[in-house]
């Protein structure tokens, strides 16, 4: 059997984790919102039309913070247009999806909903049609407490107490030609910084988003990010950042599909560059942090849907095996981003590209991405450990070589809990994990969950819901806090321990 070899120390801390680098989005596209979350009449609903059956799945998830309403949807979206009584919402053509937007859905709906999902919300204003001053009046609808004409009006319609959104991304992937209204990296910049004036001295104690790059590929790639942080660097808080992967991108083989975390390692290496490029050119003594607000694996093609019609199914990928370690490779790589990596978004939450799968009036399954998410959001809590690991590279085309063991590892001193995750990249062999754990003193090990199987493309379907899921290992004998761990061949593994 090969061998990986990793030392801890508990010593050496990477930073803390921001839970909210465990955070999702739900955007007005497809089926996230309709017969997603809210399908009034569903068996499982409740008195506001919410899935009861969808929240329990997104509780098990444990997602701290939800980005709402888009994604592209929000740089044609009027935000008043989903406020008021629901009769008398307009029904709009939406272009970025080209579907019919009915607005039954809006911020004061998705409030209500987030706090049943025990979950915060991540609010992205319009800088594509709308204005700074739209973006403005939409931070005082929600945040202002009473007495100005916008707080009024949501207490008018029913919500008293305001929402106090802490996080507003300023629009979404605006240098993206298939935006609303794209612009350039320039106008952008210019844009957002008259809307970040406008909604901080609305809400001073607001954290805004600055669009960076949708994607390492664009053109505009890295440049985009340096002129925008040049005009936004002292407004804004964090930067975004985007990325989806799937398996035969850019002639990838498999091997390269398992090795995304690399790359998504790198384009976090890349940004967090710039901003220290900026930060030094701006004379700043802060140090920007990075919202890692859409990433996930994602196959099925954008905007190609006419005619027009209201929540149709785009975008429902089901995920398979392969995917899923992909997710649990990636989810490594954010935790080991601990210090640049302050909030995160597995995009998206219900039907389109996500953990969760509903039928219109029916079913709710989890997909395999649900298991990694799920784990790691639960568990890797309080700080992220940098291990001295020992790996075999194996060949990817796009990469160059890559370690065939992806790891990160947690310390939650509070609740004397140590996690490790690991993601065998080996398609052929079982790996032995040699984990020398002695600077915790006491340890022992409670669980050793993987998920792994004969068929990297089997999924969970509604009529065979648990095709795919976690798996308990027997556990290792214990040799002075030192273990040897089988990571089968083609895994995700969550080992965890106990410091009690
Ligand atoms: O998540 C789906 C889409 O991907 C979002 O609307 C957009 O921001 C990105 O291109």
């Amino acid at each position: 059997m090969k061998n990986t070899k990793c030392i801890v120390d508990k010593n050496y801390v990477i930073d803390k984790i921001d839970n909210r680098i465990y955070g999702s989005f739900i955007e007005h596209l497809g089926r996230a919102v309709y017969t997603g979350i809210y399908e009034p009449g569903h068996p499982a609903a409740d008195e506001y039309g919410f899935r009861k059956d969808v929240i329990e799945l997104v509780k098990e998830l444990n997602v701290p913070i939800v980005r709402y309403p888009g994604g592209n949807f929000v740089s044609g979206y009027n935000w008043t247009d989903g406020i008021g009584p629901k009769a008398e919402r307009p029904r709009r053509l939406e272009l970025a999806w080209y579907s019919i937007e009915t607005n039954e859905m809006g911020i004061d709906e998705f409030a209500d909903w987030s706090k049943k999902a025990n979950t915060e919300i991540m609010a992205a204003v319009n800088l594509g049609t709308g204005t700074p001053q739209e973006a403005g009046n939409m931070v005082e609808y929600c945040n202002h407490p009473s007495g100005t004409y916008w707080s009024d009006l949501r207490r008018k319609y029913g919500h008293n107490d305001p929402y106090n959104i802490k996080v507003w991304c300023l629009g979404n992937e605006m240098d993206g030609p298939w935006q609303i209204c794209h612009l350039s990296a320039d106008d952008y910049g210019k844009k957002a910084l008259e809307a970040a004036k406008i909604m901080k001295w609305v809400d001073p104690t607001i954290e805004l988003v600055a669009c960076g790059s949708s994607n390492s590929k664009m053109p505009t790639y890295p440049e985009w990010d340096r002129v925008v942080l040049e005009h936004l660097y002292d407004k804004v808080d964090y930067i975004s950042m985007h990325r989806y992967y799937y398996e035969g991108e850019n002639g990838g083989t498999t091997e390269d599909f398992l090795a995304s975390f690399v790359d998504m390692d790198r384009f976090i290496h890349t940004i967090a560059s710039v901003i220290d490029y900026v930060k030094a050119k701006n004379r700043s003594s802060k140090t920007l942090k990075i919202s890692f607000d859409e990433w996930n694996v994602w196959y099925q093609n954008k905007r190609t849907r006419y005619p027009w019609e209201i929540a149709p199914p785009i975008l429902e990928d089901n995920y398979s095996l392969l995917d899923a370690l992909v997710v649990g490779g990636l989810m490594c790589t954010l935790v080991n981003s601990a210090d640049k990596v302050k909030m995160a978004c597995l995009a998206q939450l219900v039907n389109v590209i996500a953990p969760i799968f509903t039928e219109k009036g029916g079913r709710s399954i989890r997909q395999t991405i649900f298991y990694p998410f799920k784990q790691v959001s639960n568990y890797a809590r309080g700080v992220a450990l940098k291990p001295i690991i020992t790996t075999p590279k194996f060949e990817t085309a796009l990469y160059g070589d890559a370690p065939t063991v992806q790891m990160s590892v947690t310390f939650d001193e509070e609740n004397d809990s140590v996690c490790v995750f690991a993601l065998n990249c080996d398609r052929n062999e079982d790996m032995q994990l040699s984990l020398d754990l002695r600077s915790f003193g006491n340890i022992k090990i409670v669980e050793h969950v993987v998920l792994d199987g004969e068929d990297l493309y089997a999924t969970n379907t509604f009529d065979n819901p648990e095709n795919i899921k976690p798996r308990n290992m027997e556990l290792p004998k214990d040799d002075n806090n030192t273990y040897d761990i089988c990571l089968p061949k083609t895994s995700w593994n969550m080992i965890r321990f106990s410091t009690r």
